[in-house]
């Protein structure tokens, strides 16, 4: 296999979808936000996920979530994650999201978090051969004319290899690809990913294979397109509050951020989420990002503490911009383009719930 000449900017493709770079933002829960996407794309993925949405969540409209799935024009190609047992309503949750401008609708079969498991859904559905998820991926990709994509766990328990009996006829049941994250449920985030697995899974399919798990550095990923035969490397934890390992995977050499530019690329994206989530639910969000992207720019510890404490875009930015003066000038520079991102009225939303209960 000519595997050897393949590179992190090749564009390779899913079904008719092009995909301009083999590095793919991973779909986290609480963290794939519409900023967090944009920036993905703006710093070097060739392909962006949202979150998990809740197929079930349509119906019963009981979910606590986050917020409702919004979608712009400039994060494409985005592959929407939709998760749920049942194969009618996940037919549905299809049609919406691609009538709302999804290039491929993604199937959640990864999830191990028991509010998600115990309604049949998220990895418990690669058990028996994947019977049950294969009826699922035939029945979306019968509702949609967009690539309709699945990520998996291993399967449930350590040293399961149910991903790889339930993959083959996946692609059968009409997959166009397959995201693997080599770890079982039960391992959660412990241990490593194992992609001897796969590597095995790209040997059993014809489809794109897209490994997950682990993927921290330029090396790592190339490491794995190599040795796995992958089409592409998906970054998840890695890329909390560092877009800056996706230029570096994307072939840009930057070195680490500035102080200044790391304040920068935080109140842009502080912004940018306040004005998808609004500022009551979005200031709590954004808590957990500050420690991310505080972990560069070599900032005094306080400065996290004092950011948790802010209660405003306003107050954010005022601290931020404190600890890094140059930043005000950069953040200048961006507005022309956050304000090219208009107040999100041309945005479709959808009555798909993002759910706060993720994972994969
Ligand atoms: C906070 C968090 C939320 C996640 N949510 C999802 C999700 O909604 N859907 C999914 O398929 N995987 C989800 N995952 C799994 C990631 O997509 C990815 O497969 C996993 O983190 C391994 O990759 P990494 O080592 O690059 O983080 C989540 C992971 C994390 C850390």
């Amino acid at each position: 296999m000519a595997v050897a000449a393949r590179s992190l900017t090749d564009t390779w493709s899913i079904g008719a979808v092009e995909v301009p770079g083999r590095i793919v933002l991973a779909p986290m829960a609480g963290v794939s936000v519409q900023a967090f996407r944009r920036q993905g794309r703006r710093f070097g993925a060739g392909l962006v996920c949202s979150e998990m949405v809740s197929a079930c969540g349509l119906h019963h409209r009981n979910e606590r979530t986050l917020g409702y799935l919004r979608i712009a024009a400039d994060e494409r190609p985005l592959a929407v994650q939709i998760f749920g047992s049942e194969p009618p309503l996940l037919a549905e949750a299809a049609r919406m999201v691609v009538e709302a401008g999804a290039d491929l609708v993604d199937i959640n079969m990864g999830c191990p978090v028991k509010k998600v498991t115990k309604t049949g859904a998220g990895c418990t559905l690669l058990a028996n051969g994947g019977e049950a998820a294969a009826r699922i991926v035939e029945a979306v990709a019968g509702a949609v004319d967009v690539p309709v994509t699945v990520k998996m766990r291993r399967g449930e328990r350590d040293g399961s290899r149910d991903a790889l009996a339930a993959g083959p006829r996946l692609v059968e049941a009409g997959a166009a690809a397959l995201t693997l994250h080599p770890r079982s449920a039960q391992q959660m985030y412990t241990g490593t990913a194992d992609h001897a697995l796969t590597a095995e899974l790209v040997s059993l399919v014809d489809v794109p294979v897209i490994a997950s798990g682990d993927v921290n550095s330029r090396a790592r990923a190339e490491a794995l397109l190599h040795s796995t035969g992958c089409e592409a490397v998906m970054v998840g934890r890695a890329a909390q509050g560092n877009p800056w390992l996706l230029g570096e995977l994307a072939g840009r050499d930057g070195g680490e951020p500035t102080p200044d530019e790391v304040a920068a690329e935080l109140v842009r994206f502080v912004r940018e989420t306040v004005r998808e989530l609004g500022e009551h639910r979005g200031i709590p969000f954004l808590r957990k990002f500050h420690g991310w992207y505080l972990r560069h720019g070599g900032f005094q510890r306080t400065l996290r503490q004092d950011l948790s404490g802010a209660n405003t875009v306003e107050e954010v930015e005022a601290l931020l911009y404190a600890a890094a003066p140059g930043a005000r000038a950069r953040v200048v520079a961006m507005e022309a383009e956050l304000a090219a991102l208009g107040d999100g009225s041309d945005d479709v939303e959808l009555g798909l719930p993002i759910s706060i209960y993720g994972g994969g």
